[in-house]
């Protein structure tokens, strides 16, 4: 077990120099309340780095025009830098081409984009789609949404009470009327890393496609989607370090090709007419009207910063931190922790006997700490545990040990407080 005394060492094994890092993020050097702020809200959304900062304002300082339209040089340089952040996220999961990826405003949108155009097409009556219990509300309403219009099943795997999916349980599940699995791969309640290899070979092994959300993945592991072999992945550039308002759909380019338009506008078409419209060619196809084009090239800057810390560095510091902050918080007594899976990203869900979860929240903010209180979008998650929501403290790759002790003093402060 790597603890904090060892901090000094794992940081130079794996060369990780969290300090510089911070020194990389200016919103963490200010006070609330008071007192430093300690953010660890890092699955709700994460803070961005100066180099993400510097793209967006170089943007709008030098670059701002619309893109794919103008002949000048502006439009030009615009559109240059816009779809070079679309090869950047090929090369970051590892797409075969960038015409797999999709410019979107997020994860929700990626996924209500599967479900209103590969759906909408092909799932019938009588048909399943497949989700588990874990799924935040963005994988669970889109598929209600579409299978309440086609009278289709939506079909749930159950999940334990470590918080881990019952895979026999999927195997029952899975059937010749299963049209699409859709699950998270990691939790963003529970934290748990699901087995999607497994989930992924077993569905295919029905011709079944998998959507993975990869929204609370994408910033802790490494996304290999020919490796996976996943038809869709979806993910948010906000918690990659990245601006809001932008995400990807990744989809296997013969399923795209087979999918008609999610939104009829500008860019998305080839040639209109009142007779006749035809569409653009991939990724065009799914990306109507004036895109996020800022947030684009945000989340290029991103994905650079990222992969120049190195996500399996990141990864591998996270780790310690969830583990040190598990032991240390597990110690004090009334303290119960949800999810408590093998294989977690570094989110740390818990109740305290007694205190309502918004009381946490608001006790801790007072001592600069942020956290996460609520049913965090995963209603069925709490249902599962019976407890109407939970605190999360959720780490990120600048969050430190004594940021951890500080989180800890502040529970023990609130347990004798509440006593
Ligand atoms: N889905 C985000 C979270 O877990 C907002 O907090």
């Amino acid at each position: 077990m790597l603890l904090k005394e060892n901090n000094t060492e794992l940081k130079r094994q794996i060369n990780y120099n969290v300090e510089k890092i911070r020194s990389d993020f200016p919103i963490l050097s200010q006070l609330v309340h008071g007192k430093p702020l300690v953010y660890l809200d890092n699955a709700a959304t994460t803070q961005k780095p100066l180099h993400v900062l510097h793209s967006l304002e170089n943007y709008y300082y030098k670059q701002n025009a619309n893109i794919h339209r103008g002949v000048h040089a502006l439009s030009q340089e615009a559109t240059e830098a816009f779809e070079s952040s679309r090869i950047k996220v090929k090369k970051f999961i590892n797409a075969l081409g960038k015409n797999e990826i999709i410019f979107t405003k997020g994860t929700t949108e990626s996924i209500n984009l599967v479900a209103q155009t590969y759906c909408r097409k092909f799932l019938k009556e009588g048909d399943d789609i497949i989700i588990s219990e874990m799924e935040h509300h963005s994988n669970i309403v889109p598929w209600q949404l579409i299978c309440e219009e086609k009278k289709a099943n939506l079909k749930v795997i159950p999940i334990s009470e470590t918080g881990e999916l019952i895979f026999e349980e999927f195997e029952k599940l899975i059937s010749e009327k299963t049209k699409l699995v859709s699950v998270v791969y990691a939790s963003n309640s529970l934290g748990t890393v699901n087995p999607v290899k497994e989930i992924i070979n077993l569905a295919h092994s029905y011709n079944v496609p998998v959507l993975l959300d990869a929204a609370q993945a994408v910033n802790h592991l490494e996304l290999d989607v020919q490796e996976l072999d996943c038809d869709f992945l979806a993910f948010s550039g906000h918690k990659l370090y990245g601006p809001t308002g932008i995400g990807i759909l990744y989809g296997k380019v013969n399923l795209l090709e087979i999918m008609p338009p999610y939104q009829g506008g500008g860019d998305m078409i080839s040639k209109v007419t009142f007779k006749q419209t035809t569409y653009n060619e991939l990724p065009h196809k799914f990306e109507a009207g004036t895109p996020n084009i800022a947030g684009a090239i945000g989340l290029g800057a991103a994905i650079d910063y990222v992969s120049n810390v190195g996500l399996d560095r990141i990864a591998y510091y996270e780790n310690t931190l969830l583990e040190y902050a598990t032991d240390k918080i597990s110690t004090l007594s009334g303290l119960r922790v949800i999810g408590t899976a093998k294989n977690k990203i570094s989110v740390l869900s818990f109740v305290l006997d007694n205190i309502h979860p918004h009381d946490v929240g608001t006790f801790l903010d007072f001592e600069g700490v942020a956290i996460r209180t609520g049913h965090h979008c995963t209603q069925p998650v709490m249902d599962k545990f019976k407890i109407p929501a939970t605190s999360r403290a959720s780490f990120g790759m600048y969050n430190t040990f004594d940021e951890i002790d500080i989180l800890y003093n502040g529970l023990k402060k609130i347990l004798e407080v509440f006593k």
